[in-house]
């Protein structure tokens, strides 16, 4: 085995590893907590009504996201190479696999160009809680308003974002990302577990959050809510654009890799449900709704907060900057490390350059007046950017991901990866095979809005 070690860093000279065993844990598990947990997975479960809309996201995280998990870190750690290059590496150089790879380094730099807007705004919000949140409801929601219709603050916050992400990727794999994994990560989870103790003990809500979040009730749960609970697994775990591939390429031959990635899902899950209940506690408490949509944390909360006072929504805010940055990061190396691999860029020109890059693209999601015709309305570049690489690009990046391993993916090197015992291999080969392409394409369909049996409003 250290031959191996050995004779792939001859290849790829000066390739990253991770430094310790938890490390790939802590850096995975940032890449997969982030806005997706503490932000969409509440507003969600509060649109599509709770217990039952849990429920089917569990059994979508144990049967699509675990499997595709085990599989992009198998191809990264087999490959020790970038999402384009594994490929190549895996089947042969001019294998048309390798697009899987180039769809993924671009989800990667779109999906970033969003996804630091937002993670400005949660940046913003540390701000405004420390000054403190005044005045009627109407206007703390108003701030949130005037925050996004705002080019300069959103401008503002957009750069302070993709600077942090840039600042630690040049770092590299052992002295930037884990590093800063390994002490954002536990702060984020002390600073939820205070949340989420709060909101059970310290409001009248944390029952009722409780019977919300894991009481079913299956008459409310519509096929679109089925859907999204599995398009959300998908988003809330980092797969379908090889960020799992990269990771797991730093991975240890010695490491176990069905073990890391059921600890990743579950600590994922996890934080999704603490997140869950702590902030329903507050809007039980409060007898407000839980279904505000997209506005729930950024115009909700800070209601709630008004009265609760910093104490308790400067960490929320940190925590949530914490979480969207170690996922940032992750999205930011996928296409670093293409560049790194296969242009042979030093990892600081490659940051830098493509850093850049995508703080550019990411001024029209950060102005919100600048909008284009798309699926027959104006919209603005964010909601477009984030329809495509959620509903389009990270499904197919999956589908194409999960059939290379399920047919392509050589099966004495697959179950040389894979570690744990004989059964749970066949276990894993048969759901790969079968059951988790089959689900992918039913969200694929549904993105596509070609489902036969939903009603599309057409
Ligand atoms: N999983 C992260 C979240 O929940 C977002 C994210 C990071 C992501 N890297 C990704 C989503 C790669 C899809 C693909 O916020």
């Amino acid at each position: 085995m250290a031959n191996e070690i050995s004779s792939n860093s001859e290849t790829v000279p000066s390739r990253g590893q991770w430094a310790s065993h938890l490390g790939f844990i802590l850096a995975a598990a940032g890449s997969a907590i982030g806005l997706g947990n503490i932000w969409k997975f509440p507003y969600i479960t509060g649109e599509y009504g709770g217990g039952a809309f849990v429920l089917v996201y569990l059994i979508c995280v144990v049967i699509v996201g675990l499997p595709l998990m085990i599989a992009e870190i198998m191809i990264g750690r087999r490959a020790q190479q970038n999402p384009v290059g594994a490929f190549q590496e895996l089947h042969h150089k001019n294998s048309p696999w390798q697009l899987t790879g180039w769809l993924g380094v671009a989800s990667g730099f779109l999906i970033l160009s969003f996804y630091s807007v937002v993670a400005g705004w949660a940046i913003a919000y540390i701000f405004k809680s420390i000054v403190g949140f005044s005045g009627s409801p109407e206007q703390i929601q108003n701030q949130f308003t005037e925050l996004v219709v705002s080019p300069f603050d959103s401008v503002l916050w957009h750069s302070v974002f993709m600077m942090l992400c840039i600042a630690i990727v040049i770092g590299g794999v052992q002295r930037g990302i884990e590093r800063w994994s390994k002490i954002l990560m536990p702060a984020l989870f002390v600073i939820l577990i205070g949340l989420m103790f709060y909101g059970l003990f310290f409001t009248h809500g944390g029952s009722q959050a409780l019977e919300f979040l894991f009481k079913p009730d299956f008459s409310k749960l519509s096929a679109e809510a089925a859907l999204s609970a599995l398009g959300h697994a998908f988003f809330t775990l980092s797969l379908g654009m090889g960020a799992m591939i990269t990771y797991g390429s730093y991975m240890k031959k010695s490491d176990n890799i069905f073990k890391n990635a059921v600890m990743v899902s579950f600590l994922d899950t996890l934080i999704a449900l603490m997140a869950g209940t702590a902030i329903f506690s507050l809007v039980f408490h409060y007898g407000m709704e839980p279904g505000q949509s997209v506005g729930l944390i950024f115009k909700t909360l800070p209601v709630l907060f008004k009265e609760t006072g910093p104490g308790i929504s400067v960490p929320f805010f940190i925590l949530l900057s914490f979480a969207a940055l170690t996922s940032g990061i992750s999205l930011l190396e996928v296409v670093v490390s293409y560049f790194i691999d296969i242009r042979g860029w030093s990892r600081a020109k490659a940051t830098f350059l493509l850093g850049g890059a995508i703080y550019l693209f990411g001024l029209l999601s950060a102005i919100s007046s600048i909008t284009l015709p798309f699926r027959g309305k104006d919209q603005g570049i964010f909601d477009i950017l984030d329809f495509v690489t959620t509903n389009y690009m990270l499904p197919v990046g999956g589908l194409l991901t999960c059939l290379f391993t399920a047919w392509v993916f050589k099966r004495k090197a697959k179950i040389d990866e894979f570690g744990s015992g004989d059964t749970l291999y066949r276990v894993f080969d048969i759901i790969i095979k079968v059951v988790t392409p089959i689900a992918v394409i039913i969200v694929l369909l549904h993105g596509l809005e070609l489902l036969p049996f939903m009603d599309y409003g057409k």
